[in-house]
């Protein structure tokens, strides 16, 4: 089965066209950064109107460049949310208009799906049942894995998303929308324990988050006066040290507390090189595989969206009426795709 995939549901706009057997034969992806970098952030409107002029030649190249025509496209594979209504609404009405025009059917796919999938498209696969950590700019979740749509959530952030923290705190320190890989950047000339940032909620049991707290800890620690540029260093990689500590720490719990012996990590925060190494390292001690996305499908794209969309359309599911969008969406109200993994 060959999938058309579509993402829209913030400030990228992405496309590619999967095949259940060939793998990935094409994507792209369009980022709008230069143009939200002057507001600090997504104006919503500004991403909607973006994406409907960029999104049809988009799909036009992708297909040119998969030498593909209509007619060798099986199903359509849009994003319906959770995100930005008027974005996600780009995506679903372009979709439903090929779906009618070609006699195809349309699935509207989770975001969080597309990103927890997105490490399938990679050399190394990991295998069900597994535990998967889902770091983005609006979420961060543990959930444990029993198969496509088994779902169940183990823990999450109370208030603030760690991708959503480290934006917030790279506005703090100055650096542009948005803030998180310039972050980490200037996180790697600076010291760790420089400063001194509390972990938080790793004194408490559980598998929930909380990191709105740090990003207080670390407007304290600036202070009023101006930092040099080695303290804006230090801070960032202080800042960086204890987000990591703290979501590694949570998710070896998680792996103690479920015996799983596989380990997914994926969303924009999963391309951040020194989460990926410690997590590597903590799972290693106990003999647990991790497995990321490739770098370039960490972020928002269009391949995890084909990719979890052919799985379920694969599966006989499909859009029943007109495409549904929703700004919040809970992962596990997904319907399941073949048995439970065990
Ligand atoms: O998954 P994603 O592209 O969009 C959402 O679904 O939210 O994630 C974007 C988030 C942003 O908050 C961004 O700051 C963060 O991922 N991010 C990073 C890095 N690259 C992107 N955070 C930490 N280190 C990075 N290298
Ligand atoms: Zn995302």
């Amino acid at each position: 089965m060959r999938v058309l995939g579509i993402e829209t549901s913030c400030d990228e706009t992405g496309v590619a066209v999967y095949d259940t057997r060939d793998g990935l034969l094409a994507h792209a992806l369009h980022s709008q950064i230069p143009l939200h970098a002057p507001y600090g952030g997504v104006v919503p409107e500004l991403a909607s109107r973006d994406h409907v002029s960029k999104l049809v030649p988009m799909i036009e190249a992708i297909m040119a460049e998969a030498d593909v025509g209509r007619a060798d496209i099986d199903g359509i594979a849009y994003t319906a949310g959770p995100g930005l209504v008027g974005a996600l609404m780009v995506g679903a009405t372009v979709s439903q208009g090929l779906g009618f025009a070609w006699d195809r059917p349309t699935l509207g796919v989770h975001h969080l799906e597309g990103h927890l999938l997105a490490p399938m498209l990679g050399p190394d696969a990991p295998v069900m049942p597994c535990l998967a950590l889902l770091v983005s700019g609006g979420h961060t979740q543990l959930v444990e894995v029993a198969g496509v749509g088994r779902y169940t959530l183990l823990g999450e952030s109370l208030d603030d998303a760690a991708g959503e923290a480290f934006d917030k705190t790279a506005k703090l320190l100055g650096l542009p929308y948005p803030g998180g890989a310039a972050l980490a950047a200037l996180a790697e000339r600076g010291d760790s324990g420089a400063f001194a940032l509390p972990r938080p909620m790793l004194d408490r049991p559980g598998l929930d988050f909380s990191f709105s707290g740090l990003k207080t800890a670390v407007l304290l620690a600036r202070g009023e006066g101006e930092l040099g540029e080695q303290q804006h260093a230090d801070l960032a990689a202080s800042f960086q040290a204890a987000v990591v500590d703290t979501l590694v720490t949570k998710t070896l719990r998680a792996l103690d507390a479920t015996g799983l012996r596989c380990c997914v990590v994926s969303g924009g925060v999963s391309a951040n090189t020194r989460l990926r190494e410690a997590l590597t390292e903590g799972a290693r001690a106990r003999g647990v595989t991790v497995h990321f996305p490739r770098m370039e499908f960490c972020t928002d794209n269009g391949a995890m969206i084909a990719y979890a969309g052919a799985q379920r359309l694969a599966a006989g599911q499909a859009d029943a009426g007109s495409p549904q969008v929703r700004a919040r969406w809970p992962l596990v109200e997904l319907p399941p795709v073949g048995e439970e993994v065990r």
